[in-house]
């Protein structure tokens, strides 16, 4: 039997191979970490939903006509009959479990934010997958520059712990309904005049929704794209001093942007302000992350009319930069004591003192069914362990052990009765 993981994902591990060291356990936890404190920072809470939901949650939200639904959501009919999608990204669901839960009325429950497995059918390669992992926030019912601008420095200031440099924020505002509707207009206007130039996907997009041609990564689009009309110029004088008030608001917090009038993002569901943080690390796949506001979808999916703002930032992305400017934080979650026994009765004895220590919060493990020594301070060794703590036939019937602190190699013998405030004081 060889079973390997599925083409585009990927085993998260204690020790991958070195080429591969984005994908070590303990730095995902320190990176997730550093963001559950950001939250905590920030008063969000957090959300879990389902891996599935009804695949008409995004047909509806994302939009029939986006990449993520028209050719990357997992689809399945369950038993029932159900059409079922594995989630491509984080948003739809939260709307749905707003809405489903009255969230709006509670306590603790505007602010949410998410840690979650997303899954998109996508060519894989560096950088993307087809199950990746998201940090996302939903901010629900304001509409103020206020909450745009701190949605924005919670990604800004989880980059900055985590130790990223060289991350750049893009903004711009996708104005309203009706500057959206006049935008389309001319660009149609523009593209269609010119048609023969275009991609033959773009040309596709071009009847679909003329909007997405703006995201297009094809050369022979660019010359079009560059000349095309810009939707900012577009938007009326309400949107356009909002998006003004959102960026004094990050300069008064001193985070650097750049206005990018080509910025739309991929999913229909965006109104005014979007955003999107690059990293000049990273190769084509560059964006660690990407957001804005979408003050219509609630209402949209059947719940009342309340604004939102939010983003979701590649976990994957996030860590390969942090490889790539080789600024590792230290990872390793070693243990305090390795314990080693030297018969059976010394191993009983050790099995409640490896349970006493654990309880007192100290990290340790034990020898299991090994009788060499050397074997065994090897392997605590390996471990990475500070002390081992021996008990042999000797020590057993003097009621204590050996503690043995493994950089130093000095060993002496301790009261079994004091080894947990021992190593509670050297921990
Ligand atoms: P998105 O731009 O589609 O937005 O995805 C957010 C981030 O997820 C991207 O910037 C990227 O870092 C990461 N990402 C997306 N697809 C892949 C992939 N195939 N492989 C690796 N990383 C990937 C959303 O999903 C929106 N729901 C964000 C949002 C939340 N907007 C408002 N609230």
């Amino acid at each position: 039997m060889n079973i390997k993981t599925a083409p585009g994902v990927f085993d998260i591990l204690p020790l991958p191979p070195a080429k591969d060291s984005w994908r070590t356990s303990s730095l995902w936890q320190w990176v997730e970490e550093k963001i559950r404190h950001q939250t905590r920072l920030f008063g969000y809470h957090e959300i879990r939903t389902p891996l599935i939901e009804q695949a008409s949650l995004f047909t509806r939200s994302v939009g029939q006509t986006s990449d993520i639904v028209s050719k990357e959501m997992y689809l399945f009919e369950d038993k029932g009959g159900r059409t079922l999608a594995l989630r491509p990204e984080g948003t739809a669901p939260v709307v749905r479990a707003i809405i489903e839960h009255s969230l709006h009325l509670q306590p603790f429950s505007q602010k949410l934010f998410y840690l979650s497995p997303m899954f998109r059918y996508e060519r894989a390669q560096a950088g993307r997958y087809r199950q990746h992992h998201q940090f996302g926030v939903e901010a629900i019912g304001k509409a103020v520059p206020e909450q745009d601008a701190e949605v924005i420095s919670l990604l800004m200031s989880c980059l900055a712990q985590i130790g990223l440099q060289g991350c750049q924020l893009k903004i711009n505002s996708l104005g309203d309904t009706a500057a959206r509707t006049r935008y389309r207009q001319l660009l149609l206007d523009h593209f269609e005049s010119n048609q023969e130039q275009l991609s033959e996907d773009s040309k596709k997009r071009l009847i679909q929704n003329p909007l997405r041609i703006l995201d297009s990564k094809e050369p022979c689009d660019q010359p079009l794209i560059e000349t095309a009309p810009k939707l900012l110029d577009q938007i009326d004088e309400e949107q356009r001093c909002y998006f003004e008030r959102v960026l004094k608001l990050l300069e008064l917090l001193e985070i650097p942007y750049t206005i990018d009038k080509r910025l739309v993002r991929g999913l229909d569901y965006y109104t005014g302000v979007v955003f999107e943080v690059t990293s000049s690390l990273l190769g084509a796949q560059n964006s660690l992350g990407g957001g804005g506001r979408y003050d219509g979808l609630i209402k949209e999916l059947g719940g009342p009319q309340l604004p939102a703002v939010g983003f979701g930032a590649g976990l994957e992305r996030i860590i390969q930069s942090l490889i790539a400017q080789k600024q590792l934080q230290p990872t390793t979650s070693s243990i305090t004591a390795y314990l080693i026994a030297l018969g059976e009765e010394a191993a009983r004895s050790a099995f409640q003192l490896l349970q006493k220590l654990r309880q007192a919060d100290i990290a340790c493990e034990m020898a299991f069914g090994m009788s060499k020594l050397n074997k065994m301070l090897e392997q605590a060794n390996k471990l990475q362990a500070r002390y081992c703590l021996i008990i042999g036939e000797e020590e057993l019937n003097r009621s204590c052990c050996q503690l043995k602190e493994m950089q130093s190699g000095e060993s002496k013998m301790i009261p079994l009765c004091d080894v947990v405030d021992i190593l509670t004081r050297n921990k």
